[in-house]
This record gives structure tokens, C-alpha cells and sequence, in this order.
């Protein structure tokens, strides 16, 4: 399974903040918002992952993640000229995707809580008996309209409709910004025509899958907190839903380096090396914490 996150866009919704430094480079709370959705991609197991940004703040990305190899990872990176729709991620990651699954997730979606159903998906989407191809899930929101709603029949659970960012929504369930997709997904994205307000759909991807009864969509169930940060009200509310937890627990929420070795992509020993590298700061003192307490 490959992972692709997609950082780029325009964050125009965001400006000035976005002036000179893009959505994904933003603080929530502690740690620059790209670390979020990588960690997510790192907790389901994923170590060979794409990076596609601005042409402007491709530098950026990789001062502040490099290689990935500090955290066991393999990072590439891929520009996308103009924010021309999400499936272009997987014309741009044709080549990288291969002949591999491919889990794409927005560089501006935060997920928190018991990841067992992102896990379980992965693992059902590596099966290869398996006969679903695309997956997505399905999250309880109270206004649906900024997103793709998907509508579910009452007596099947079936899908019964999908649509991007309807005026009127059918149902209360968002697509959130995480996606499973077989190899076909390149082909399927080439083939896509620009929407009225000239971008590629995500959704009309995700319906080449439905339309041929291979697209699942699984509930992510209310326990979880899925936030976007797209407006500075929901940038501020993710920092204060992440400070309120990492505050009450002691536990940091996407710590790359945390995650790395609790993932074993790294060991004790390369995370002593890298915590012994870092400024004197609480997000040092939290590594020496983990260390002091694995030794
Ligand atoms: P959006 O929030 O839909 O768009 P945006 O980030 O450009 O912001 P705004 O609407 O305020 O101008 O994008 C969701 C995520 O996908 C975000 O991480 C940016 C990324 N994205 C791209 O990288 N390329 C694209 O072509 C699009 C549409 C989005």
C-alpha cells in the first residue's frame, strides 16, 4: 500500500495567513498541520509515501520532513502546477502507485481516536480476493454541504447517492478527505472531465468505482473526531481540540518521531540520536520522557 498526501491548493479561504506560508505549514497547537495527516498514513503502516505541493513551497516541505528517513519512512515529492481537483494526485502518483493500492489522504484533514477502522481497512483493501476496489468512508457532520454527501438507503445500508458539495444535502454523512483506491485509479482519474467550476471531482471518481459495484463505504463511527482547517475558525478549533487533549493526557497527538517508534520503523537507539538533536523545547522534553521510560 502506497499513501499519497495531497498539500496543495491555494487556501485562499485562509488568506492572508496563506499570503506566504501554504494551509499545510500552518500551527495546530504544537506542530505544523502536514503532521497530522502523516502520522495518520504512518499509523496505518504506510512507509512509502508521496508528497505532492505548490511549486513555491516544495522547498519547504523538505527542509522541514526531508527524506522521511528520521522517521523510517520513504518520502518522495511531486509538484502540482495549479490546483486542478484532487484525482489529479493519482495522475501525478501514476507511476509511484505502480502496480500497488493506494491510500490518498488531504493535507488539511486531521483524524483523532481508535484508528482500528482505518487499519482494518487497509488490510481488506490488500487483500487482492477481495472484490472492492475503492474505499471511502462516511462521517456524521452537522452541515454536510461543504463536502461529498453521501446518501445510504434506509432498508439495504446500500449507497444510493453520492454528491460533491450539494446544496441541498440528502443526508447528514460527509466523505472525509481519506481514500482507498485499487491501481486502476490513475486510469479512472485521466478519464475525468472538469467539473462547472473547472476542476476534476473526487466525487466522480469515487462514483467510476460505485458504478461498477466496487466501491465500499464504511461508517466512521461518531467516537472518532474528524476536523477540517480549511477557514481560521476550524484551523482554530483543531489547535484548541488538539491542545485540550495533549494537555489532559500528558500524550502528544502526532508526533512523528513517537509514532515512528511505536510503529518500529525506527528504534530506541535512532530515537535517542534524533531527540538528542533537537532544541531544547516541550516537544524534546516529551521524546525524553518516551525514552526515560522505555529504558
Ligand atoms: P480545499 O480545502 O478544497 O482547497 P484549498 O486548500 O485550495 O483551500 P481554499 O478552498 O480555501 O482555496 O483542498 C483540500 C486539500 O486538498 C488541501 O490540503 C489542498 C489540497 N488540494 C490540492 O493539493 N490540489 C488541488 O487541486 C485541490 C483542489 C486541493
Amino acid at each position: 500500500m502506497k499513501g499519497i498526501i495531497l498539500a496543495g491548493g491555494a487556501g485562499s479561504r485562509l488568506y492572508p495567513m496563506t499570503r506566504v506560508m501554504t494551509k499545510q505549514l500552518q500551527s495546530v497547537y504544537d506542530k505544523p498541520l502536514i503532521y497530522y495527516p502523516l502520522s495518520i498514513l504512518m499509523l496505518g503502516g504506510i512507509k512509502d509515501i508521496l508528497l505532492i505541493t505548490t511549486p513555491d513551497d516544495q522547498p519547504l516541505f523538505k527542509k522541514l520532513l526531508g527524506d522521511g528517513s528520521q522517521f523510517g519512512i520513504h518520502l518522495t515529492y511531486k509538484i502540482q502546477e495549479k490546483p486542478n481537483g484532487l484525482p489529479e494526485a493519482f495522475v501525478l502518483g501514476e507511476d509511484f502507485i505502480g502496480d500497488d493500492h493506494v491510500c490518498l489522504i488531504l493535507g488539511d484533514n486531521l483524524f483523532y481516536g481508535d484508528l482500528d477502522f482505518f487499519r482494518k481497512a487497509i488490510e481488506s483493501q490488500k487483500n487482492k480476493e477481495n472484490s472492492l476496489h475503492g474505499r471511502v468512508f462516511a462521517y456524521y457532520v452537522a452541515d454536510p454541504s461543504a463536502y461529498g454527501v453521501v446518501e445510504f438507503d434506509k432498508e439495504t445500508k446500500k449507497v444510493k447517492s453520492i454528491e460533491e458539495k450539494p446544496a441541498k444535502p440528502k443526508s447528514n454523512y460527509a466523505v472525509p478527505g481519506l481514500y482507498l483506491f485499487d491501481n486502476t485509479v490513475a486510469k479512472r482519474a485521466k478519464s475525468l472531465k472538469p467539473s462547472p467550476r473547472g476542476e476534476t471531482e473526487i466525487v466522480d471518481l469515487i462514483l467510476s468505482y460505485h458504478h461498477e459495484d466496487k466501491l465500499g463505504v464504511e461508517m466512521m463511527y461518531r467516537g472518532l473526531a474528524w476536523l477540517d482547517t480549511g477557514t481560521p475558525r476550524s484551523l482554530l478549533d483543531a489547535a484548541a481540540f488538539i491542545g485540550a487533549i495533549e494537555e489532559r493526557q500528558g500524550l502528544k497527538v502526532a508526533c512523528l518521531e513517537e509514532v515512528a517508534y511505536r510503529m518500529k520503523f525506527i528504534n530506541l537507539e535512532q530515537l535517542q540520536q534524533i531527540t538528542a538533536s533537537l532544541p531544547k523545547c516541550s516537544y524534546r522534553s516529551y521524546l525524553e520522557k518516551i525514552i526515560s521510560e522505555e529504558l
